[in-house]
């Protein structure tokens, strides 16, 4: 079989801790052929660690090397790096957000039909276990019309201490965009992603702000901390359902908590952990997973949907323009936080 030839555009963090290893776990399908970083100490480094044979300062010179690319940089480059790969005809798989403004994603959305490849976001939690299972059950009618959808991405006292995630001119914002991103996406996705058309939302820098601060995941500065700690959303969409949504790098709460409800017309699904809520046979009946096999590890599923994709063998899981509409939402919240007003959408 031909494997897909993959480069790998920063290789920091989540290169190293994700898709490196996903990739060399998938080597029957898949073979790293070059890696750019603008940072040469740290490529040469994962190119000895990884036995990565290219290594490059710019990206776009190992273009010629691969059929695909996967974009780990911070989010200031996401569009125009897969813009630029999708332009010379290679498929791309992007971190997430797909870009720091919904205009960059337009312009990535483009191209990639321009192109006829595949591009994907990498919402690695719609690859979950609990959340394939929730996706099968809305589309088998368990639940009925899913109507409205509550999710909490919360962290209590967990800046990264790392890398440039509180700088807001290369992320474009903090918790929401970086965090709470995934926990939108998951809710458009099970929803059925309706379009969104009027956010109302509250961004705070505020905690991130104050110096001293107790913090879980190394220390970080809160004189250059310029993006928001905590944030809290309601968005409606065109078929009448609505979204509750809150999510923190620097909530005081008892402890973290990740989760996502669905309620529909006929029953309703928690997730993190799964439970499927229905009144059937003249009672409430609750029903819970007793055991799922394997392990829940998303990089797997998640390379393989793209590796597929890109081979032309399976459809793609996670779709630019579903990835767009969670950039949009990112961008109403901040803009209705500064205007103190809810925004509509088109
Ligand atoms: N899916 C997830 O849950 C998840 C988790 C962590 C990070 N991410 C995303 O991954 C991306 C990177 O995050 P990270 O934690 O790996 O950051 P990082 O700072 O650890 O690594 C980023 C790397 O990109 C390099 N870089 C910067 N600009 C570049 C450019 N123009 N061209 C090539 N290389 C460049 C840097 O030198 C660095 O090595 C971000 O978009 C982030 O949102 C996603």
């Amino acid at each position: 079989m031909k494997k897909l030839r993959m480069g790998i555009v920063g290789v920091g963090g989540i290169a190293q801790d994700r898709h490196i290893p996903t990739y060399l776990t998938l080597s029957d399908q898949v073979k790293i052929e070059a890696i750019s970083d603008v940072n040469d100490t740290t490529a040469k480094l994962v190119a000895e660690k990884f036995n990565i044979p290219n290594v490059y300062s710019h990206y776009e010179d190992m273009f010629q090397d691969v059929d695909a690319i996967t974009v780990c940089t911070p989010n200031k480059f996401h569009a125009e790096i897969s813009i630029a790969a999708l332009e010379a005809g290679l498929h791309v798989l992007c971190e997430k957000p797909m870009a720091m403004a919904p205009e960059e994603c337009q312009r990535m959305l483009d191209a990639a039909e321009k192109s006829g490849k595949v591009l994907s976001i990498a919402y690695h939690y719609r690859f979950m276990k609990d959340s394939q299972a929730a996706k099968k059950m809305i589309r088998e009618n368990e639940v009925g019309q899913p109507i409205v959808a509550r999710a909490k991405a919360l962290r209590r006292r967990k800046v990264p201490g790392w890398g440039v995630f509180t700088n807001k001119e290369l992320q474009g914002g903090g918790s929401l965009i970086d965090y709470g991103c995934h926990f939108l996406d998951l809710s458009l996705w099970l929803l059925g992603n309706p379009k969104p058309i009027e956010v109302m939302g509250s961004a705070y820098n505020q905690l991130g702000k104050i110096p001293n601060q107790v913090n879980v995941w190394g220390e970080f500065d809160h004189e250059t901390f310029e993006v928001d700690d905590h944030v809290t959303a309601y968005v409606k969409f065109d078929n009448g359902s609505s979204m509750l949504f809150e999510t923190s790098w620097l909530a005081n709460i008892k402890n973290d908590e990740e989760s996502l409800s669905i309620s529909g017309e006929t029953g309703g699904i928690d997730l993190f952990p799964l439970q499927l809520n229905q009144a059937k046979h003249g009672m409430l009946l609750n029903s819970k997973a007793e055991w799922v096999p394997g392990e829940d590890d998303p990089s797997i599923p998640q390379a393989q949907n793209f590796i597929n994709s890109c081979l032309g063998k399976e459809e793609l899981v996670v779709k630019p323009e579903e990835a767009m509409q969670v950039s949009k939402i990112i961008a109403a919240i901040y803009k209705s936080s500064e205007t103190g007003r809810s925004i509509r959408l088109q």
